[in-house]
């Protein structure tokens, strides 16, 4: 016989068919005469009810029987008697593949903390929230590249290995095949890397932009895919030293372009997510209401899950240049009664999230697009307005979350881009490929940056990036 998934029974199943499932088992619990078991096989967040009539029922095969193993379970598909399901299997066969010992399986039928299940990422794919989370990573993946495949971009992998430190903030991790304790060194001292597996100094990227601008400039619309790394020492939960960034680089686009490319993009996938990932939304929406009864009011969110994504899919981004937001900022309650950690008391200052999400949360009451900021802040490649203070840069902003969203229109004016690297101190011979591009046939161009987990906290309700990632990096943890 096939097998048949959970998925597929509990939507299609005719009544009265006999079937053979596999599957872990959820929950068992019973009588002298009848034994429940709920069986979960990753198809969906919904288990299958199994009823197991003891009369006719091997006592030592369901001895064996215990949260956290796999059976396999043959029987036919019924009406149930219970509430809560519609559909049951009346068992006739089972076997044991797998047994669980109960005295040891870390997993309990009862609520377990994110923080203990984060220690034991082998068998957190196991509970109903991380297995609706990861359904939902795969949705958003598909989603993101029917989104881009439908407009006619090409996908490009950038290198993972790279020479450059795009964003220029020095956060890499080397990639080296050195031994350690026997570094090559020059006659001054210095580290050889002429030596080194690649001959030159490398590191893992911290984004692809700069590759694929290169493709932008001949294919016109591409996008990158890929995982990104940075070892910025942010124990958050913002932030992972290994994530996944999406970034789309458009040839002719200008800032405005690239804007409403992010707000169509963001909501294209969350409507994605509420077509495709309804059954998950919806546990996911239950688990954040009763989260949220712990919380104290005021730090209770608005809306629930489910509501807070058509919010943002439905209504348009207020967008908001750098100086009008830091005038709100700068005559806001908080400000004044010297509620924020970081206080704003002129223009240029970099915006902390707490800024971030007063403005989204608390102002606007909507994801909001700020865009102009100060070129201190921002990196070397983003275009100078006329005005000698502010880059053609915009950050996306999300409600609990801050900055989802990171771009820009890129300087495509060879003079104006070198003399930003020589203020930057960014090494203009490492980037000589870079700026041929301005060289030959340069076109004003413009991308940005969606990084992937913030994306998926923000669409899961989920509080801590390490909870949407498999197996999370971040400073002093690196297991399994
Ligand atoms: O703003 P960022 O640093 O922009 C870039 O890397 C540009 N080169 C992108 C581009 O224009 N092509 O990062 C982009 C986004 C951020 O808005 C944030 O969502 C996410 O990447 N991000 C992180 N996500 C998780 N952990 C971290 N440590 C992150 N750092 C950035
Ligand atoms: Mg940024």
């Amino acid at each position: 016989m096939k097998r048949s998934e959970v998925k597929y029974l509990l939507t299609e199943g005719k009544v009265g068919i006999e079937v053979l499932i596999k599957a872990w088992v959820r929950t068992k619990r019973g009588s002298k005469n009848v034994s429940f078991i709920a069986l979960n096989d990753g198809s969906t967040i919904n288990n299958i009810q199994v009823v197991v009539d003891m009369e006719k029922a091997d006592e030592a095969v369901l001895d064996r029987i215990n949260t956290g193993a796999c059976i396999s379970v043959i029987g036919r598909l019924v009406e149930s008697q219970g509430s809560g399901q519609n559909i049951e299997i009346e068992a006739t066969e089972v076997e044991v593949l797998g047994e669980a010992n109960p005295d040891e399986y870390p997993l309990q039928p009862k609520k377990h903390s994110l923080e203990f299940l984060r220690e034991i990422s082998h068998l957190r794919f196991r509970t109903s929230t991380f297995s609706a989370v990861s359904r939902i990573r795969h949705a958003m993946i598909f989603g993101i590249h029917e989104f881009f495949n439908n407009k006619g971009f090409y996908n490009i992998h950038t290198p993972i290995i790279t020479g450059s430190d795009a964003e220029g903030a020095g956060e890499t991790f080397k990639v080296t095949n050195f031994e350690l304790n026997e570094i090559p060194k020059t006659e001054d001292g210095e580290v050889d890397f002429k030596k080194d597996f690649f001959g030159k100094e490398t590191n893992l990227t911290v984004s692809g932009q700069l590759e694929a601008e290169l493709a932008a400039m001949a294919l016109g619309k591409v996008y990158t895919f890929g995982p990104t790394f940075r070892a910025e020492n942010s124990n958050t939960t913002r932030h992972l030293a290994e994530f996944w960034m999406i970034e789309p680089e458009v040839a002719f686009a200008d800032l405005d372009e690239n804007m409403d490319l992010g707000e169509e993009l963001l909501k294209y996938i969350i409507n994605y997510a509420l077509e495709h990932c309804a059954d998950d939304l919806t546990f996911l929406d239950a688990r954040l209401v009763d989260e949220e009864k712990n919380k104290k009011a005021e730090e209770r969110s608005q809306m629930a899950l489910i509501e807070k994504l058509k919010f943002v899919a439905e209504n348009d981004f207020e967008r908001v240049t750098y100086t009008d937001a830091i005038n709100i900022l700068r005559n806001s309650k908080p400000n004044k009664k010297k509620k924020f950690n970081y206080l704003i008391d002129g223009w240029g200052a970099d915006l902390q999230s707490e800024h971030e999400r007063f403005l989204v949360e608390k102002h606007f009451k909507k994801p909001v697009i700020l865009y102009d900021y100060p070129k201190d802040i921002k990196a070397f490649y983003m275009r100078q307005n006329d005005d000698d203070k502010t880059v053609r840069a915009m950050d996306i902003l999300f409600p609990g979350i801050g900055e989802i969203v990171g771009g820009s229109q890129r300087e495509e004016r060879m003079d104006k881009l070198v003399q930003r690297m020589n203020e930057m101190d960014v090494p203009t011979y490492e980037l000589s490929w870079y700026l041929d591009l301005r060289k030959f046939g340069t076109a004003p161009h413009s991308g940005f940056g969606l990084g992937f987990e913030r994306l998926l906290l923000f669409v899961t309700g989920m509080g801590n990036i390490r909870d949407v990632i498999p197996f999370p990096r971040t400073p002093k943890n690196a297991e399994f």
